[in-house]
């Protein structure tokens, strides 16, 4: 097999890259491991920032995510018993988020690719990327049984945290920058209509809770729990009681969250880590490939985006004038972007949660942190900023 462009991974990376390049008229091949089904139904972010918005409708991938997502101009954070709304719109000039979920702009992205796109291959693993020093690097891939060969004039890596791309550049010259975090999200789906308009990230003495939605009548919660949490340790009556606990207010005693069915529940450990470089020879690196994020800020699948949008104009000016000159600043500029949104899921992820060796001296700054945002526009102007998606190039 023979393509231009070979893209190893059908998340929300490889098929918005897919898209794009198809848009530019550029030939791609995308081989995705998992079965279409599995791709469809993996529960993972919320959150599209206004650049993603803004790239999944220049994909000609907006119609759906336009009429069922839920645009939201602000989120509470809530803390010391008092809930403060950050609102997006007065502090960023305008920029809003949308509430649709990645497995909605998985499934749009991947109706569109079989409709009017290149191949697009399920079951079909990739098991090495080789010749990234060549002209013509190649995908060695397992398809229904047969093992097989695509060479290509350049290969994507969007083949996620775990996906053998990154192994492409050698060790000696990749570094991976990492760090761990001492708590995990226990994530429950309910059948039960969001109490809040708008998201609510609180910090309690008793650890880190989130209240957000897929839609009007399903709410998704997260609470901080110990890594190497159990879920079924966590009936469903412990979850809302400790959710209660978490989001109560001074004002209003006594209150609760509206119950549902449970319909899914799943602990997910934090870690950061960027590889660096994203780029070596003809291979490039995009998405969690790359790169990845604690999930408090909503940055992991905005970051995937990001990358396959400076990448997808690399690749259309390379093939429109022959100059590479993008593709050799790929790397550096989508790390510019992955670092600001590393430190920011950092930044809200130590602020909000609770590390069980903290002092109560740090629980302290920690309070004095989400004050200072509540009380000062400029310092809430920094966290609309970041959360709402920075510019390109800012
Ligand atoms: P992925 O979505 O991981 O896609 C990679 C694809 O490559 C997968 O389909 C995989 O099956 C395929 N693949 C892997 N190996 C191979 C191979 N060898 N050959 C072929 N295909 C391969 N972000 C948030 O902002 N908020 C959240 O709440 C949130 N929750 C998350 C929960 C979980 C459990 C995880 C893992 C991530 C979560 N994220 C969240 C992060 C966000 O979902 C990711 O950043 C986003 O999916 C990245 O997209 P991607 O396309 O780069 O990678
Ligand atoms: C969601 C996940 C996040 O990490 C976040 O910060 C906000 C929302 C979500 O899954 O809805």
């Amino acid at each position: 097999m023979r393509t231009t462009v070979g893209i190893v991974g059908g998340g929300p990376a490889g098929l918005l890259l897919a898209r794009l390049l198809h848009r530019a008229g550029i030939a791609s091949v995308v081989l995705e491991s998992r079965d279409r089904g599995y791709v469809e139904r993996r529960q993972r972010a919320g959150i599209l920032e206004q650049p993603t918005v803004d790239a999944l409708r220049a994909a000609g991938a907006g119609a759906r995510m336009d009429r069922e997502g839920l645009v939201h101009d602000g989120i509470e954070l809530r803390f010391g018993g008092r809930g403060h709304r950050i609102d997006f719109p007065g502090l960023t000039g305008g920029r809003r988020v949308m509430v649709y979920a990645q497995t909605e702009v998985v499934k749009d992205l991947i109706a569109l690719q079989l409709a009017e796109g290149g191949p697009l291959l399920f079951g079909a693993e990739a098991l090495a990327v080789t010749g990234a020093d060549t002209d013509t690097p190649a995908v060695r891939f397992r398809h229904e049984g047969r093992e097989q060969v695509l060479t290509c004039d350049y290969v994507v890596g969007c083949d996620g945290f775990h996906g053998v791309a990154r192994d492409a550049v050698p060790e000696g010259v990749r570094t991976t920058y990492e760090r761990t975090y001492p708590y995990s999200w226990l994530g429950i789906l309910a059948d039960a209509p969001p109490v809040y308009e708008e998201l609510v990230y609180a910090h309690s003495p008793r650890g880190f809770a989130l209240a957000s939605m897929r839609s009007t009548s399903v709410s998704r919660l997260y609470l901080q729990v110990p890594n190497g949490t159990d879920p079924a340790d966590w009936p469903d009556a412990r979850i809302w009681d400790e959710l209660d606990a978490r989001f109560a207010l001074d004002a209003a005693p006594g209150w609760r969250l509206e119950r549902g069915p449970v319909t899914a529940k799943s602990v997910l450990p934090m870690r950061s880590s960027v590889t660096e470089p994203m780029r070596y020879g003809r291979v490039l690196l995009a998405g969690d490939a790359a790169h990845i994020v604690p999930p408090t800020g909503a940055k992991g699948l905005n970051l995937a985006a990001a990358d396959v949008i400076v990448l997808a104009r690399a690749l259309a000016a390379r093939y429109a004038t022959g100059s590479t000159e993008l593709l050799d600043t790929y790397s550096a500029t989508a790390l510019r972007r992955v670092w600001r949104a590393e430190h920011f899921s950092y930044f809200m992820t130590t602020t909000l949660h609770t590390d069980p060796a903290q002092s109560a001296f740090d629980t302290r700054l920690q309070l004095s942190e989400l004050d200072r945002i509540a009380a000062s526009p400029h310092a809430a102007a920094e966290l609309a900023d970041n959360y709402t998606g920075l510019a390109f190039g800012g």
